[in-house]
């Protein structure tokens, strides 16, 4: 029988709740489709910190290296930890030292649900470049405290980097509609954006049979709200398309079933599927988490591994559980019960 091994991350707040539901689901649905998957649990989170002093052991990439895939939850706990110390201990460095370069992030609305827009056939996929631009980490303060205090992060564009993000996101506009628009704000930032804007000329030229079209990120924000529908694929840099899809995963719904895959195209490193929604204090330990996104994250998890079918059965039990009204009101159905409706339909 076949076997993959999985490294569980469950991480802070309802990252705990989501990622039990989804391996519950995960555990399932590769039964039922005569393949078996293994969890390796690690607790690397806030608490990790609290009690360690990092959030991941010094070896923690190479532990993680040896595995077919990770699930993660979610990372951070304002109260007790900052965020600019829990994610660049965590999830940030695992996107970049895995090269998961496509941070692919599907937005359409799953039957049963009334998102917040009159427009309803939307079918966005947002490719968010995820290992540099506003992302890279380069910067410094200097005269902290002071008057003079002086604060400096740098954007790093790579002609490599955008190549790779483009060419990605054009190859999945041609297994879809064949249209790709490709989100800058070149009218401001005339260095990044500008050499943004060129490589996507070049690549467009050779891939005439898809229709590239050039946006502001300001103008597409807009449009993924009133023109939902007029877009296929859009990608994007590390921060704008951390942005858009906070509106993709509103419209469709909220972030309760907005799911997202970091991935290594090239297959070097494990990849890594996550919601795109944090740990929400505000509802944790209340059991009313949606677990949709997670589970949907884990169906692109299963994709990514080969195993089509399994993938499909499961969005096909979500979306029969979403189409009888389970999930679908924010608070309405705990966590378990959401979890056990997908199960069911499963069988
Ligand atoms: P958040 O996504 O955690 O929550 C935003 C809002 O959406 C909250 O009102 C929350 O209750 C709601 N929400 C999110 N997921 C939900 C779900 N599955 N079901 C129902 N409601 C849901 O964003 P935030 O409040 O800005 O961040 C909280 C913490 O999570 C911070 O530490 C932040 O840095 C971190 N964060 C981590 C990740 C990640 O690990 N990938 C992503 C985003 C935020
Ligand atoms: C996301 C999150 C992260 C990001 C944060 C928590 C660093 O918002 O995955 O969308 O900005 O990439
Ligand atoms: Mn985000």
């Amino acid at each position: 029988m076949k076997s993959y091994s999985i490294a569980l991350i469950p991480g802070d707040g309802i990252g705990r709740d989501v990622t039990a539901a989804a391996w519950t689901v995960l555990e399932t649905a590769a039964k039922q489709s005569g393949f078996s998957l293994t969890a390796t649990k690690f607790p690397w989170s806030c608490k990790f910190y609290k009690d360690t002093g990092s959030m991941m052991p010094e070896d923690g990439i190479g532990i993680l290296r040896g595995f077919d895939a990770i699930l993660l939850g979610a990372v951070g706990w304002p109260a007790e930890v900052p965020d600019s110390v829990s994610l660049h201990g965590l999830l940030l460095p695992i996107r970049k030292a895995f090269v998961q370069y496509a941070n692919i992030r599907p937005h359409r609305l799953l039957p049963g649900l009334t998102g917040p827009l009159r427009a309803e056939s939307f079918d966005i996929l947002c490719i968010r470049e995820n290992t540099e631009g506003e992302y890279s980490g380069a910067g410094g303060r200097v005269h902290q405290g002071t008057q003079d205090e002086v604060a400096v992060e740098t954007s790093i564009f790579t002609r490599a980097g955008v190549e790779r993000i483009l060419r990605f996101g054009l190859e999945q506009a041609r297994a879809r509609r064949r249209k790709l628009a490709s989100v800058t704000k070149s009218n401001a930032q005339k260095y990044s954006m500008v050499f943004w804007d060129d490589i996507t000329r070049k690549l467009a030229a050779e891939y005439a049979d898809v229709e590239v079209t050039s946006y502001h990120v300001d103008a597409l924000a807009a449009r993924m709200i009133m023109a939902p529908d007029s877009l296929d694929v859009v990608v994007a840099s590390n921060l704008f398309g951390d942005i858009l899809t906070d509106i993709g995963a509103a419209i469709q719904g909220g972030l309760g079933y907005a799911a997202s895959a970091n991935i290594n195209p090239d297959r070097s490193a494990p990849s890594m599927f996550e919601p795109v929604h944090g740990s929400a204090p505000d509802i944790a330990h209340l059991g009313i988490a949606n677990p949709i996104a997670t589970i949907w994250s884990g169906a692109m998890m299963l994709e990514h591994l080969g195993e089509t079918a399994a993938a499909g059965r499961i969005m096909k039990a979500l979306e029969a559980t979403t189409a009888r009204g389970i999930g679908t009101i924010a608070g309405k159905d705990k966590t378990d019960a959401i979890t056990a409706a997908v199960v069911a339909a499963l069988s």
